[in-house]
């Protein structure tokens, strides 16, 4: 699949998002090494810390779904403005591989980085 494929499979899952507070509607998309996609979207609580994002939304289905490894993970805002992944959610990805692969839009187009380079110098499950 493209990053354009896989950027739009995140920018559909923007539909089941719950951000009653910020009204920012976030899809998230992982695809795991067996080529599942998992879908998420971010859910938010009156607490607004408490907030969920879409990709750690993702991440909790495909892991509790028993998917352990990730080629690629998409992240796409409804109105289809740049929106690259939160520290939080960087930090929570590098758990599962900095190879993996993110696809977002940057405010020069949809990009593909590997999470390392989004999460320089990162701490990680070896340290
Ligand atoms: N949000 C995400 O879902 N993912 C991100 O990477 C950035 C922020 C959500 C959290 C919150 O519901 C809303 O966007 C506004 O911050």
């Amino acid at each position: 699949m493209t990053a354009d494929a896989f950027y739009a499979v995140a920018l559909a899952a923007t539909a089941r998002a719950y951000p009653p507070h910020s009204n920012l509607h976030v899809g998230a998309v992982l695809e795991a090494q067996d080529g599942t996609l998992i879908e998420g979207a971010n859910v938010e609580f009156g607490s607004y810390g408490l907030t969920i994002c879409a990709e750690r939304t993702a991440l909790v289905k495909a892991v509790n779904d028993g998917h352990r490894s990730f080629r690629r993970v998409g992240v796409a805002r409804s109105d289809g403005l740049p929106i690259s992944p939160c520290g939080m959610c960087r930090q929570s990805l590098a758990d599962f591989g900095l190879d993996m692969l993110v696809v977002y839009r940057s405010p020069d187009g949809i990009v593909e980085r590997p999470l390392r380079e989004l999460l320089p110098d990162a701490f990680t499950l070896d340290d």
